[in-house]
C-alpha cells in the first residue's frame, strides 16, 4: 500500500460480494497493517490487541469534540437544521466522557446488572415461547419479524414502560435514526434520521409527562425520581437516555439473533452439537457473538499525542477499531475462522470495552440465549427457506433484512 492510499468500509461494502460475506476484505486489511489510513483522515485498528488498547485507554475518547474540524461540522450542522442530532451525539452516554458519561451510566447500570437481567429470564423465556406458539403451526415464519425483533423491542419496551399499541411508529423511526450511525460522506443521508431522532425524543417527552403524573414500576419512571431528585439528570439527558436504550435495544440483539441462526444452519454439525447439549448455549452465543458481531465497528478520538502499534498517533486523530475483524484475529483466536460453539477463553469484542462496554451485554446475551435455544430445542427440522441471505443496507450494524424459515 502507497502512503496515499487510503482504506475505506463503506467503499469497500459497495461491492456486492463483500456485502455477502466481508470477513475476507477484513482478513486481507489485518494483513495490509495494524494501522491503515483511512480517507477521513484517521486509521482503521485490525488487530485485537490495538483495538482492545484503543477501546480501553481513557485518552481514546468515543466524543466527536475532539476532532479538530468538529467545531467547523457542529456550526454547519446547526446552520443546515441538524442542530438537535448534533447535540445527541454530544450528550448521550454512548459518546459523553467522564465526569458526565459516569453520571449519566451510574443512573441506569442497576437495572442492567447481570443478576437484575437473570431475575428476567423466565420473562424473557415467556415472550419467546409466546412468539414461537403464534407460527408453530404455519410451518415455518420469516425469523426477524417473528422472533428477532419483536423479542429486544418488547422487553427493552417493558423495562421503559412503552405500550405495546406504539412499538410499530417507534419501529420505523428507529430504523431511519441508526442510519446517523454509518460513515457516510454524504450529509443529506443524516436529515431524515435526525427527523426521526425529533420524533422518538418527542415521543418520550409526551411518555416522561405521562409518568411523571402517574409514575409506574418501570426504568422511565425511576428516570424521571433521580431528575427530580437533584440536577443527576437534565430532562434532555432523560429523553437522550431513553432513546439510547430504546435504539440500543432495537438494533442489536435482533442481528445478533437473526445472523446467530444464520451461521449455526451455515455449519451444520455445531448446530446437531447445540441440539445434542442444549447447556452449550452460553459459550454458544458468545461465538455467535465473535463470529458474526451486529456492531462491525465503533470509532474514537485521540485527547493527546499517543503511539499506539509504533506509531505516533496525533491529537484529534480518528481511530476506527474494526470489531469484526478483531474477532478473528489469528494472535488470539486459534483457527479464527471457523464456528465453534464451545470455544474456550473467548475474548471477542463485540460488546466494546472499557468505560463504554455495553451497557445491555447481560441483557442482550440473555435474549441471544432464550431466543436461539429455544427456537432450535422446539423444532427439530427447522432448516433455511433458501440459501441467498439478503443483508440490512447499513454498514456498523450488519445482519439478516430477512430470515425465512421452514419446519
Ligand atoms: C447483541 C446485542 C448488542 C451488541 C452487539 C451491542 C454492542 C455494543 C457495543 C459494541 C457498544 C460499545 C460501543 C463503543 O464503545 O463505541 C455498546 C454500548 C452500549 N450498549 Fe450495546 N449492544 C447490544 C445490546 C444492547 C442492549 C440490549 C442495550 C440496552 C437495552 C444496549 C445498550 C448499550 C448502551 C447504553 C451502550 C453505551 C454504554 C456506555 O457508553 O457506557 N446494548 N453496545
Amino acid at each position: 500500500m502507497s502512503d496515499t492510499e487510503t482504506v475505506s468500509l463503506m467503499e469497500l461494502m459497495k461491492d456486492p460480494a463483500v456485502r455477502l460475506d466481508p470477513y475476507p476484505a477484513y482478513a486481507d486489511l489485518q494483513k495490509m497493517g495494524r494501522l491503515l489510513p483511512t480517507m477521513f483522515g484517521g486509521f482503521l485498528v485490525t488487530r485485537h490487541a490495538d483495538a482492545f488498547t484503543v477501546l480501553r485507554d481513557a485518552r481514546f475518547s468515543s466524543n466527536a469534540r475532539h476532532q479538530p474540524t468538529y467545531e467547523q461540522f457542529a456550526e454547519m450542522a446547526r446552520q443546515v437544521g441538524l442542530g438537535d442530532l448534533q447535540d445527541l451525539f454530544e450528550r448521550v452516554m454512548l459518546f459523553a466522557d467522564p465526569p458526565d458519561h459516569t453520571r449519566l451510566r451510574r443512573l441506569v447500570s442497576k437495572a442492567f446488572t447481570p443478576r437484575a437481567v437473570e431475575d428476567m429470564r423466565p420473562r424473557i423465556a415467556a415472550i419467546v415461547d409466546r412468539l414461537l406458539d403464534a407460527v408453530e403451526g404455519d410451518g415455518g415464519a420469516e425469523l426477524v419479524e417473528t422472533l428477532a425483533f419483536p423479542l429486544p423491542v418488547t422487553v427493552i419496551s417493558e423495562m421503559l414502560g412503552v405500550p405495546a399499541g406504539d412499538h410499530s411508529q417507534l419501529r420505523a423511526w428507529t430504523a431511519e435514526a441508526v442510519k446517523a450511525l454509518d460513515p457516510s460522506d454524504d450529509m443529506m443521508v443524516l436529515f431524515p434520521a435526525a427527523e426521526a431522532i425529533r420524533a422518538i425524543r418527542g415521543y418520550f417527552h409526551e411518555l416522561v409527562v405521562e409518568r411523571r403524573k402517574a409514575p409506574g414500576d418501570d426504568l422511565l419512571s425511576a428516570l424521571i425520581a433521580a431528575e427530580d431528585e437533584g440536577d443527576h439528570l437534565s430532562h434532555d439527558e432523560l429523553l437522550d437516555t431513553a432513546v439510547l436504550l430504546f435504539g440500543a435495544g432495537h438494533e442489536t440483539t435482533v442481528n445478533l439473533i437473526s445472523g446467530g441462526v444464520l451461521n449455526l444452519f451455515r455449519h451444520p454439525a455445531e448446530l446437531e452439537r447445540l441440539r445434542d447439549d442444549p447447556s452449550l448455549i452460553g459459550s454458544a452465543v458468545e461465538e455467535l457473538l465473535r463470529f458474526g458481531p451486529p456492531v462491525q465497528f465503533t470509532d474514537r478520538r485521540a485527547t493527546a499525542d499517543i503511539e499506539l502499534a509504533g506509531q505516533l498517533i496525533e491529537r484529534g486523530t480518528e481511530l476506527v477499531p474494526l470489531i469484526a475483524g478483531a474477532n478473528r484475529d489469528p494472535d488470539v483466536f486459534p483457527d479464527p475462522d471457523r464456528l465453534d460453539i464451545s470455544r474456550a477463553d473467548n475474548r471477542h469484542l463485540s460488546f466494546g470495552g472499557g468505560i463504554h462496554l455495553c451497557l445491555g451485554a447481560p441483557l442482550a446475551r440473555i435474549e441471544g440465549q432464550e431466543a436461539i435455544g429455544r427456537l432450535v430445542g422446539r423444532f427439530p427440522r427447522l432448516a433455511l427457506e433458501r440459501e441467498d441471505v439478503e443483508w440490512k443496507p447499513t454498514t456498523t450494524i450488519r445482519g439478516p433484512a430477512r430470515l425465512p424459515l421452514v419446519w
